[in-house]
């Protein structure tokens, strides 16, 4: 028995005045029919009901819908009604209707942000592709039984969600595993639940900057950061990036009155450097001297696989300049769309006001079953499996690239995140690489495309956290052969 995949109401066309009420009914429906509004296997109402709903006589109804079923368009059987056949459709013998203009506008207009200028875009996942992390280990089981708890009496709990802010017991929760984990002084007012990293980049670029004020950019850097504040139409002041992260003596030399600074300080994108901390303390110096904000982008932090974990830049911030950005993206899955803004007190307000103005509500289901999973406890524990999945996933992509690629990629002995780099030794363009690999089913990113003045530095991004040991030994074979 098909499934039944359609029950609503169809809208049909009114009747002309020539027309019979059953050669109208049958016209319509078997042009529903033939034109996939009404798809295999939906559901028709009951004879009764849809003589009900289009004010017609059930003696109408059934003669159509004999009619229909004589020539086979329709099965219905006692029992369990009448649903529709699959039906060879002809193909419309007309030209494709013209592209209205402002379609034509937009196409002929629209600039893909620049660092995706010619990257392929390939449907599935494939090594090494980055901001993957692994969902097969994810505890979906526990998701689901959370999540069907929370619908199953929404109405008791989901209308007192009246802050702006977010889910009040969310922002609690977030604000106590910030304030352990990563040493951030915050409090739960101060946290605004937005849907990523990259919408606080969107709101904040648009909110803190005008157009042409000057903004401090890692380089290289991360490209979704610099497609926000491009958006913003923000002067991006590309700022070198050494072992210590960020150089804020170089950045004081080029633009010393930047209205604000963009960094990676726990894990620098993509280069991979933790922030020494004579650096953050110029940066936090230079910030508070010229009034500049700092964006603290703690992407993916929690993974750091050796050494003690580094507290945030935020936590030594004495002077309201660091606004603190997060997401849950690379800890749970990307698809959740939920993270946070960590905001100084003045500005809460209007940063909300002004977010309003591109939604009014919060994803609050989404909100509560991420409270209840972190609240039981659950996102520790997934954090300390994924920790040593992730290290275990690392050593086996750093050994094996000694093993296939050892004379031609030289992987970074950075030992955290979700990424690596791989340093091209032959000195090939990093976008030849990238090119050359995806020839080979793999994908791997041109560092060059995170780059805003800085010559290309031969490397490639990659992305191990979604990827078990078969698929990384795979893909490394063929990264071999690429590059070969
Ligand atoms: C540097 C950096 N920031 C932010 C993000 C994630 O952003 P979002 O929370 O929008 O998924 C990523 C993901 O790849 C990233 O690499």
């Amino acid at each position: 028995m098909p499934k039944a995949v359609s029950s609503f109401e169809l809208t049909l066309k009114s009747r002309s005045r020539h027309q019979t009420l059953t050669n109208w009914l049958y016209g319509e429906l078997r042009s529903a029919i033939l034109e996939g509004r009404l798809a295999p296997g939906a559901r028709l109402p009951s004879s009764r009901d849809f003589a009900s709903q289009y004010a017609l006589s059930r003696g109408t109804v059934v003669s159509v819908l004999e009619r229909l079923q004589a020539e086979g368009y329709i099965t219905s059987r006692v029992g369990f009604g009448t649903w529709v056949n699959r039906v060879e459709t002809p193909r419309p013998a007309r030209q494709a209707p013209a592209t209205p203009a402002y379609i034509r506008r937009v196409l002929a207009t629209y600039k893909r942000p620049q660092p995706w200028v010619d990257l392929a875009f390939v449907e599935g996942i494939r090594p090494f592709r980055i901001g993957v992390p692994a969902i097969n280990e994810f505890p979906s089981e526990v998701w689901g039984r959370i999540a069907a708890d929370r619908a199953r009496n929404f109405r008791a709990w989901l209308k007192k969600d009246s802050d702006r802010r977010g889910y009040r017991p969310l922002r609690d929760a977030i604000a106590e595993y910030l304030r352990t984990s990563r040493g951030v002084r915050c409090t739960a007012e101060q946290i605004v639940l937005v849907s990523g990293i990259q919408q606080a980049l969107d709101l904040l670029a648009r909110l803190l900057l005008k157009k042409n004020d000057p903004i401090w950019m890692e380089d290289p850097g991360y490209f979704g950061a610099r497609i926000a504040f491009d958006n913003a139409g923000a002067r991006m002041i590309a700022v070198p990036v050494d072992e210590e992260g960020l150089s804020v003596s170089a950045g004081m030399k080029i633009c010393p009155d930047a209205k604000g600074a963009y960094v990676t300080p726990a894990h620098q994108f993509p280069l991979g450097a933790t922030m020494s901390l004579e650096r953050r303390m110029a940066l936090l110096n230079w910030a508070s001297r010229t009034g500049a904000f700092v964006i603290e982008d703690d992407y993916d932090s929690e993974y750091r696989f050796e050494g003690p974990p580094v507290p945030a830049l935020q936590s030594l911030d004495n002077h309201a300049n660091v606004i603190f950005i997060g997401s849950f993206s690379k800890t749970l899955f990307p698809a959740l769309r939920v993270g946070y803004v960590v905001l100084p007190a003045q500005l809460i307000d209007s940063f909300l006001s002004f977010r309003y103005r591109t939604d009014f509500r919060n994803a609050s289901f989404d909100h509560a079953v991420l409270c209840d999973f972190i609240v039981d406890g659950h996102l520790a524990r997934h954090l300390r499996k994924m920790r040593n999945l992730y290290a275990e996933r690392l050593t086996i992509l750093m050994e094996g690239a000694e093993q296939h690629l050892g004379g031609l990629l030289a992987i970074s002995n950075v030992r955290a995140g979700l990424y690596t780099i791989g340093h091209l030794k032959s000195g090939m363009p990093s976008r030849q690489a990238e090119k050359l690999a995806a020839a080979q089913g793999v994908e791997v990113l041109a560092v060059d495309r995170c780059t805003l003045k800085r010559p290309d530095p031969n490397a490639l991004v990659l992305g191990f956290g979604g990827f078990d040991e078969l698929a990384i030994r795979q893909g490394l074979l063929r990264l071999a052969k690429a590059l070969t």
